[in-house]
C-alpha cells in the first residue's frame, strides 16, 4: 500500500475492540451500531429502498464517531466512520492478480451470436440446452475486491489483466461497497469482481458544475469512473458519485459458493453487494437475442450507461470445461450495441441565427454512424465551448450520441491535427443580415442586433408566431415559412393575412387546394385568446406561462403595453430581466407598427372580464407543476390553474401550496415531501378542476 501513514494500512481483526476495552456494553453498543449503520447503508445504496429516516442514521452515525473519539480503542477499520480519511498517497502499488481478470469476445450480430452459441454448444456436446446468465455490460471500471474474514483488505483495478493498481483507499469512499459483509457464512478469503461507474445523472451534474466552474469536463461516465479512482487524494474521489455492482467470483477460499454463477450473484448480493437487477438467466440462443432486443429498448430509460450485454455460461462446470482462450473465457461473450462515440472530420463550422437573434456554431461534419442513426451536424454551443475544446476546422473530433441527446463533440483527436487545421473565428457581423454582434457581459450567447431586419430571426419569429401554442397556425410548417420568406411573399408575420391565393398556389410544391387550407386556418387564426396572441408576438423570456401572467394581471394589451417597469415588476414570476424585456419590445416602433397591423387586419381575442382577483377560488395560492399528466400538457394544468387564480410557479420551495405531479415526477416531487408541501396526483387535480367548475376533457 502507500508509502505514507494510513489508517488502513494494516487490516485489523474485526474484533480487536473487543480485545482492548473491557467495557463490554460499549463493545455492544459499537457492534450495534455498525449493524444498523451497515444495514441502512445496504438499503440506501445496494437495494435502493432506503429504510432508516435521514436524521435517525445521522444520529446513530454521530454516536458512533462519540465513542470512537472518546475510546480510541473501539475504532475498527472496517467502522462505517472510515470510509474516508486516509491520507492522499504518492504513487499507487501494484498489485498482482492471483486469478488474472480476463476481458471479453466481443459479438456484433445476431450471427455473432449464433457463432458463439455454437462453439459452446460443440464443446460440451452431451448437454441438451445450454443456460446463460445475461447482464447489462456496464460502461465503467473493472475492479477486484479482497476480503479477509468479511472484510475489505485491498481493491484493485484490472491493469493489463495480470498487474494492476492498489486503489483500496478510494474504493473504501464508495459507499455501495461493504467495508465489512454482511451475514456469517461468507469464505474466508473472497474475490468478488464488478465495475465501478457513475450514474448518467451524477455524470450529468458534475459536469454541469464543472462547466459553471469553467473547470474541465468528462467526456463520458467511464471516463469520470476512470477519472475518479485516478485520484491520489481518497477525498476527492469521495466527493464523486461512484456505485459499484458485482459481476464475477474472483476466487473463494475456506467456504461454499454455489455452482451457478447467476446464484453466485445472489450470494453475493446476500453479503452486501449490489447486483444488477436486470440480472436473468435464459435458454439457448433465441433466449440470449431476445434478451438483447428487449435490453436496447430499455437502454436509454436505465440510469446508468451499457454499452452491450455480457452472456455466460451459468453453469460453473461448463464454464470449467470451457476454459478460456488467450485472455478471453470461451463460455462468455459480450454482444455490443451501436457505439455512441465514433471519430470524423470536422469539415466546417457554420453560424446560425435563431428567432431572438442567438448566433449558434453549428459544426459540419463528415457523416458518421454513431449511436444508431447518421450523424452529419453538432452544436458546438457557443465560442466558450469552442474555446474549451480548443477545435478548428479540419480537425478528427470524438462526437457522442447517447440517447435521445442531441450530438456532441467530446474531444479533439490532437494528434490527428492536420497542418492546414484553420481557427474557428466568430464573425463579427450577422452571417445573415450583416447587423452587428453583440455579446452582454457575463453572457455566453452572441446575437444579432438586427431584430426583424434580420431574414433568419424573421423566419424563426414567424414560425415560432404560427406555432401550436401561439396562434396555431395549421399547415404553416417550418419548411413553408423558410419557403414564404425566401420567395418574397412575407416579411413578417403580419405579412401573412395578406396572402394571395394566385401568388400562393405558384409555390413550388403547393397545389391550389393546400393554399386554399393554408388561407382558412390564416383566416381563422384570427379567433384567438389575448395570451396566445402575445405568447405569439415572440417577446423574450416571455413563455405560455408568463403571457397568462401578464393577461391575469393587466386584462387588457392596451394598458400592458403602456405598463412602466414598475407595474411589470408587480406580475407574478415577472423579474427584473423578464420585465427589461417586455418594456424593449413594446418601445420599439417596429413592433408597434406590426401590433397595429394585427389589431387592423381584425385579430381579436374575447373581452376579459375585470374580475377582482382575490375572488377566485386559489387567489393567493402558488402551484407547482410536474411530471407527465396522462389526459393533457403541463401548459394546460397550468392554464387550469391560472383561470382560477392560482399562481404557477418553476420550483418547490416552503410557499408552495400544491404541486401537481403526473407520472415519472423527479426532484420536484421529492422537494415537496420534504417540505411537506401537499401533493396531488393526477385523479386529486382533476377533482380539484371540477369542484371549481371546470370539466376537463381530454
Ligand atoms: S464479465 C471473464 N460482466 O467488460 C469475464 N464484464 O471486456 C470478465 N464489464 O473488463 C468480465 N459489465 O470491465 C463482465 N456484467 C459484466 C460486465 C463486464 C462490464 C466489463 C469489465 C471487463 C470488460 C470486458
Amino acid at each position: 500500500m502507500s508509502d505514507q501513514p494510513s489508517l488502513f494500512d494494516e487490516p485489523e481483526d474485526d474484533s480487536s475492540f473487543s480485545q482492548n476495552t473491557n467495557d463490554t456494553s460499549l463493545m455492544a453498543e459499537v457492534k450495534q451500531l455498525h449493524d444498523q449503520l451497515n444495514q441502512a447503508n445496504y438499503q440506501y445504496y445496494v437495494l435502493d429502498d432506503p429504510q432508516l429516516p435521514d436524521a435517525e442514521y445521522d444520529r446513530l452515525f454521530h454516536r458512533l464517531k462519540e465513542i470512537e473519539t472518546s475510546h480510541p480503542e473501539c475504532l475498527t477499520p472496517d467502522s462505517p466512520t472510515q470510509r474516508v480519511g486516509a491520507a492522499p498517497l504518492s504513487h499507487f502499488e501494484q498489485v498482482t492478480h492471483d486469478v488474472p481478470m480476463l476481458s471479453l469476445d466481443n459479438a456484433f450480430d445476431a450471427q455473432d451470436m449464433r457463432d458463439f452459441n455454437r462453439r459452446v454448444s460443440e464443446r460440451i456436446k452431451h448437454v441438451d440446452e445450454v443456460f446463460y446468465a445475461c447482464e447489462p455490460k456496464l460502461d465503467g471500471i473493472a475492479v477486484s475486491l479482497l476480503y479477509e474474514g468479511g472484510l475489505l483488505v485491498r481493491a484493485a483495478t484490472r491493469g493489463d489483466g495480470a498487474v494492476g493498481e492498489n486503489i483500496t483507499q478510494n474504493i473504501r469512499t464508495v459507499p455501495s461497497i461493504p467495508l465489512k459483509l454482511l451475514g456469517e457464512n461468507y469464505p474466508a478469503v473472497l474475490e468478488v469482481r464488478g465495475e465501478v461507474y457513475m450514474p448518467k445523472k451524477g455524470f450529468n451534474d458534475f459536469n454541469e458544475k464543472a462547466r459553471a466552474r469553467e473547470e474541465k469536463l468528462f467526456v463520458n461516465p467511464r471516463n469520470a469512473a476512470a477519472g475518479s479512482l485516478r485520484q491520489l487524494d481518497p477525498k476527492i474521489t469521495a466527493t464523486r458519485p461512484l456505485e459499484f455492482c458485482c459481476y464475477s467470483l474472483g476466487r473463494a477460499e475456506g467456504g461454499e459458493v454455489p455452482a451457478k454463477h447467476s446464484e453466485i450473484l445472489s450470494q453475493f448480493s446476500k453479503w452486501g453487494f449490489k447486483i444488477n437487477p436486470e440480472m436473468r438467466v435464459v435458454k439457448g440462443i433465441e433466449g440470449c437475442l431476445e434478451y438483447y432486443e428487449q435490453l436496447a429498448e430499455k437502454r436509454n430509460s436505465l440510469a446508468y450507461e451499457i454499452d452491450g450485454i455480457v452472456f455466460k455460461v451459468d453453469d460453473i462446470n461448463l464454464q470449467q470445461q470451457l476454459g478460456f482462450v488467450s485472455r478471453a473465457p470461451r463460455w462468455a461473450i459480450a454482444h455490443k450495441f451501436p457505439a455512441q462515440e465514433e471519430m470524423t472530420l470536422l469539415k466546417d463550422v457554420e453560424f446560425q441565427v435563431g428567432r431572438t437573434g442567438a448566433i449558434t456554431p453549428v459544426a459540419r461534419l463528415e457523416p458518421v454512424f454513431v449511436g444508431g442513426v447518421t450523424v452529419s451536424n453538432a452544436t458546438l454551443h457557443n465560442m466558450d465551448e469552442i474555446a474549451r475544446l480548443g477545435v478548428m476546422v479540419g480537425d478528427t473530433v470524438i462526437i457522442r450520441r447517447a440517447g435521445d441527446v442531441i450530438p456532441q463533440i467530446v474531444s479533439v483527436v490532437q494528434s490527428k491535427r492536420p497542418a492546414s487545421a484553420k481557427a474557428i473565428v466568430f464573425p463579427l457581423a450577422c452571417p445573415v443580415c450583416d447587423s452587428h454582434i453583440e455579446r452582454i457581459e457575463g453572457e455566453a450567447v452572441s446575437r444579432c442586433s438586427g431584430g426583424l431586419v434580420c431574414a433568419a430571426q424573421r423566419k424563426e419569429a414567424i414560425k415560432h408566431f404560427a406555432s401550436r401554442k401561439a396562434m396555431d397556425i395549421d399547415g404553416l410548417g417550418d419548411k413553408l415559412v423558410e419557403q414564404l420568406v425566401d420567395e418574397g411573399l412575407i416579411e413578417s408575420f403580419l405579412d401573412l393575412y395578406s396572402l394571395k391565393l394566385d401568388r400562393l398556389m405558384n409555390l413550388e410544391r403547393m397545389g391550389e387546394k393546400s393554399a386554399q387550407n393554408l388561407l382558412a386556418s390564416i383566416e381563422a387564426s384570427k379567433q384567438t385568446t389575448l395570451p396566445k396572441f402575445l405568447y405569439s408576438l415572440g417577446i423574450r423570456e416571455v413563455g405560455v406561462a408568463t403571457a397568462q401572467n401578464l393577461v391575469n394581471h393587466f386584462l387588457d394589451l392596451k394598458i400592458l403595453v403602456k405598463a412602466d417597469l414598475d407595474a411589470l415588476l408587480e406580475v407574478d414570476d415577472v423579474g427584473p430581466i423578464v420585465a427589461e424585456h417586455i418594456l424593449s419590445f413594446f418601445a420599439e416602433p417596429h413592433n408597434q407598427k406590426i401590433i397595429d397591423g394585427l389589431l387592423n387586419i381584425g385579430i381579436s381575442w374575447p373581452v376579459i372580464e375585470k374580475k377582482d382577483a382575490s375572488e377566485l377560488p386559489l387567489a393567493g395560492q402558488t402551484f407547482v407543476v410536474t411530471g407527465t399528466l396522462a389526459s393533457m400538457g403541463r401548459d394546460q394544468a397550468k392554464d387550469y390553474l391560472q383561470r382560477l387564480g392560482a399562481k404557477v410557479a418553476g420550483s418547490v420551495s416552503a410557499k408552495t401550496h400544491g404541486l401537481v405531479a403526473g407520472e415519472k415526477a423527479g426532484s420536484k416531487l421529492t422537494k415537496a415531501q420534504d417540505l411537506d408541501v401537499a401533493i396531488l396526483d393526477e385523479t386529486a387535480f382533476l377533482a380539484l378542476l371540477n369542484q371549481h367548475g371546470i370539466s376537463h376533457v381530454s
